[in-house]
């Protein structure tokens, strides 16, 4: 493996003003204040003052600039008080620091210019060095000096996730080049996952080293396959990467969406916390995803269109499925929908914060 932290040293990172945070306590199982909120893409389109800074900059673009990128990251940290500011950035960014020609389209998401299919597209995937993305490194180290006591979660794609948007060249509703390759050839996706896995384990060791706090798996479309296929198939791969940033110690989560038959397996992969979207209760969640690990969820992001007092609802049932677990972050099912109402999101932090006092 490309990835890890120089063979054998072992890492040695500076403790964060952040360590005794909601965040990294319910991260760790230990007794929290109040349960901890942040949202998956707080970042981003809900936000006027995110379009007002990303305008006539590309995304790409925006994501190698360490001013844009800090600026951005902290803007739904100042104005929603949530309790961790995620990094922005995409999850393709690594692999086009590895020289993938891809674009993020608006409205339309990664485009890969030549798909990834065969042996010899192999050799377009390189391992990724900590130099190719070194404005990460430095971003990062500037977030980590302006979040004071506000931990920063830092994250990367799984290696099916990414390995879809390089199959198929795009987003896809049905992952049909991506499974066929799978099925077709288990060898070459093999290789393909195994690239993948050392390429988002070098990304996440680059977060980590600089000041992460946290670290984010996000397997968004692995819920398209079936308990066997990912087992088989997929899950090594994500626990590949969970295990060559284990050492560092800062916490793992592990994220999917329509995963509910995968839950276990995906605990079984290796994180500290799983993320659950809408569509399984926490409670049920977490038997299903086994003892020692905490749960991150699940608020369905198009509740936020409702009216305030339904907001107040749903959370408060969150809240209770939750309350006999060891470790909950409350979050969305899945992003911030780039339409919603973005005081909405400020009342949902306050109501939590409020309803889960001790
Ligand atoms: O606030 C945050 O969560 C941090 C920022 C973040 C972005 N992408 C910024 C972004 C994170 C964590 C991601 C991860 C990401 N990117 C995922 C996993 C999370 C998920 O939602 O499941 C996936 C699947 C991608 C791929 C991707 N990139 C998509 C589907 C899109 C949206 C396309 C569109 O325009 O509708 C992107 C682009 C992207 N990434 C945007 C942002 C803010 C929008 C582009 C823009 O603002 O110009």
């Amino acid at each position: 493996m490309n990835s890890h932290p120089a063979d054998g040293a072992a890492p040695s990172l500076r403790p964060s003003p952040a360590a005794d945070s909601a965040f990294l306590r319910a991260c760790r199982r230990e007794p929290v204040p109040h349960t901890p909120v942040w949202f998956m893409r707080q970042a981003g389109r809900s936000l006027p003052e995110y379009r007002k800074v990303r305008e006539g900059t590309a995304m790409l673009e925006a994501c190698m600039r360490p001013d844009l990128v800090a600026e951005i990251t902290l803007q739904p940290v100042r104005r929603h008080g949530v309790d961790a500011a995620i990094y922005f950035s995409d999850i393709v960014v690594p692999l086009k620091a590895i020289g993938i020609d891809l674009e993020i389209k608006p409205g339309v998401g990664p485009v890969v210019e030549q798909p990834i299919r065969t042996r010899a597209d192999l050799e377009r995937l390189r391992p990724l060095e900590p130099d190719d993305v070194s404005y990460v490194a430095e971003a990062v180290r500037i977030l980590r000096s302006e979040l004071g006591t506000t931990p920063l979660i830092g994250f990367a794609g799984a290696p099916f996730t990414l390995a879809s948007y390089l199959v198929e060249g795009g987003p896809s509703r049905n992952h049909e080049h991506t499974k066929a390759l799978m099925y077709g050839d288990p060898q070459l996706w093999a290789d393909l996952l195994d690239r993948l896995a050392g390429i988002t384990s070098a990304f996440l060791s680059v977060q980590i080293e600089a000041g992460a706090d946290a670290v984010q798996l996000f397997d968004s479309w692995v819920g398209a396959l079936s308990l066997h296929d990912y087992r088989r198939r997929v899950q090594p791969h994500s626990a590949q990467v969970f295990s060559a940033v284990a050492e560092y110690g800062v916490p793992r989560i592990h994220f999917g969406v329509g995963t509910g038959e995968l839950l276990g397996a995906m605990g079984e992969a290796g994180a500290d916390l799983v993320g659950v979207d809408w569509r399984v209760p926490l409670d049920e969640a977490a038997r299903r995803i086994g003892a020692g690990k905490a749960v991150q969820g699940n608020l369905d992001p198009a509740v936020l269109f409702a009216p305030g007092e339904v907001v107040a609802e749903q959370a408060d049932r969150i809240l209770a499925e939750a309350a006999g677990l060891e470790g909950h972050v409350f979050n969305l099912g899945h992003g911030v929908l780039p339409q919603t109402d973005p005081d909405a999101l400020t009342r949902l932090v306050e109501h939590v914060h409020e309803r889960s006092a001790s």
